[in-house]
């Protein structure tokens, strides 16, 4: 048996004891709870790689809001659901001042967390159309968007977008869209987990068919910003932040604090709806909402039955954070750039050690460098590279919870991987790699 950082006997009773038997299929918060006892019994700390954790303190301007507003009293107070004025307010400014997008502050609605805002996006315009059946997810994606689909009861659809890059999307995605059965289309860009970005062409494709086949977009901006590849972080200066709002009038955003912000903890994001579907109308929605009008049945429909809005403090401090960041006083790129830092190195020890990156390019650009990348072994397939990595005190999730279909491997997130665990990351990958050398 090769000497590790923690004992295979452990590992192999602890997998035994958690009742997974295939490691590709657990989810990320089963992950966490393997990882959690392996810690607590080996004694050893692991390179935790599994949760895209922000790593990175919150920004004060964000946190005094917060406390001034339960200051002020808010705790006691029911929100309105549609969000407090101020924070619609800086919504409508910062996707204007960062997407170049026009909005009406009736579309800009905080949610909580994207989380909430995939969910009711699904219950409202999944619901839009009867002889639709639900969502087409372009894979890899997060996986618990499709654990909502199912407990909603609705079908999906889903399609790995490794070989389906460039002019191969638009026929892909036809294919879906000519049955008549989608009735949205679902993509986080930058990408959880491979951190692939669609381009300009790509995302004018989504909007063209979105228009053609009236299928409406769910844009997941949970990492607005984050390629860092590209400046995105002056308010009101190009680049903007790529969107399919510019290419169809069929757009829904999900805009998340959790990760731009480091905010994670108080649940707050945005949900943006284009002023057209705003105020469209969709008869078959009075099968579930008392009204057939999209906005009025998203906030009067379904936020309410999920929440009856969100957080009252937490509003006044994204408010305050946005705001900051669309007056050019706090800039959130700058903030979380950080991230490309560590994965940076970490791609490239990876790499040394025999590993590839599995997501690699955007169509002739080497993929950015951001929350998160993918990995592969070669000739190890997904659960015996997360089985066999463990020993080594090095945890991720599997590729293919994520819908990712092109190679066996892992994702690795790089949030809890601070630069001082850079030397025992590099340590432990050249032991692995020394003890599996079969590749180079
Ligand atoms: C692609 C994607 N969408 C949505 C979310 C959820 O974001 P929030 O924390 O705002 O609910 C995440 C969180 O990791 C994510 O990666």
């Amino acid at each position: 048996m090769k000497q590790t950082p923690v004992s295979h006997k452990l590992v192999d009773r602890l997998i035994e004891a958690s009742g997974l038997d295939d490691l590709t299929g657990a989810s990320i918060r089963e992950i966490v709870k393997l990882v959690n006892e392996l810690e607590r019994e080996s004694g050893t700390k692991y390179i935790r790689m599994e949760m895209g954790v922000p790593g990175l303190e919150p920004p004060e301007v964000g946190v005094e809001a917060e406390i001034l507003a339960l200051r002020r009293g808010v705790a006691s107070r029911y929100p309105m659901i549609d969000g407090v004025p101020e924070l619609k307010r800086e919504i409508r400014r910062f996707v204007k001042l960062f997407l170049d997008l026009d909005v009406s502050e009736e579309g800009c609605i905080p949610t909580v967390g994207a989380m909430q805002g995939a969910m009711a996006a699904f219950m409202v315009a999944n619901r839009s159309d009867r002889n639709k059946l639900g969502t087409l997810f372009i894979d890899p994606g997060f996986p618990v968007q499709k654990q909502q689909c199912r407990v909603l009861g609705h079908d999906y659809e889903s399609f790995d977008v490794y070989d389906y890059r460039g002019e191969k999307l638009g026929p892909k995605l036809e294919s879906y869209f000519k049955t008549g059965k989608i009735s949205t289309v679902l993509y986080s860009n930058p990408n959880n987990p491979a951190w692939i970005c669609f381009t300009e062409d790509e995302l004018r494709t989504i909007g063209e068919l979105a228009e053609k086949y009236d299928v409406i977009v769910i844009e997941d901006l949970a990492y607005v910003g984050m390629d860092f590849r590209k400046d995105y972080s002056q308010p009101g200066v190009p680049p903007y932040q790529p969107t399919v709002g510019h290419y169809t009038d069929n757009w829904l955003l999900l805009i998340s604090s959790s990760k731009a912000f480091s905010f994670a903890g108080e649940r707050v994001g945005a949900m943006v709806i284009g002023d057209k579907l705003f105020s469209r109308t969709y008869p078959d929605l009075k099968r579930y909402y008392t009204s057939d009008g999209f906005g009025y049945s998203m906030i009067f429909g379904a936020l309410y039955a999920l929440s009856s809005g969100v957080n009252h403090s937490a509003q006044y401090a994204l408010a305050a954070m946005l705001k900051a960041s669309n007056d050019g006083q706090y800039n959130f790129v700058e903030g979380t750039r950080e991230y490309a830092e560590r994965a940076n190195f970490m791609k490239r020890v990876f790499q040394e050690n025999g590993f590839k990156i599995v997501y690699d390019h955007d169509i002739d650009l080497p993929v950015g460098d951001g929350f998160y990348f993918t990995i592969s072994y070669p000739g190890m397939k997904g659960d015996t590279l997360m089985r066999n990595l463990l020993p080594y005190g090095i945890s991720g999730i599997s590729l293919a919870i994520s819908g990712s279909t092109h190679t066996e491997g892992m994702r690795a997130c790089v949030s809890q991987i601070h630069k001082s665990l850079f030397p025992l990351l590099e340590e432990r990958l050249k032991l692995f790699h020394k003890d599996y050398p079969g590749s180079k």
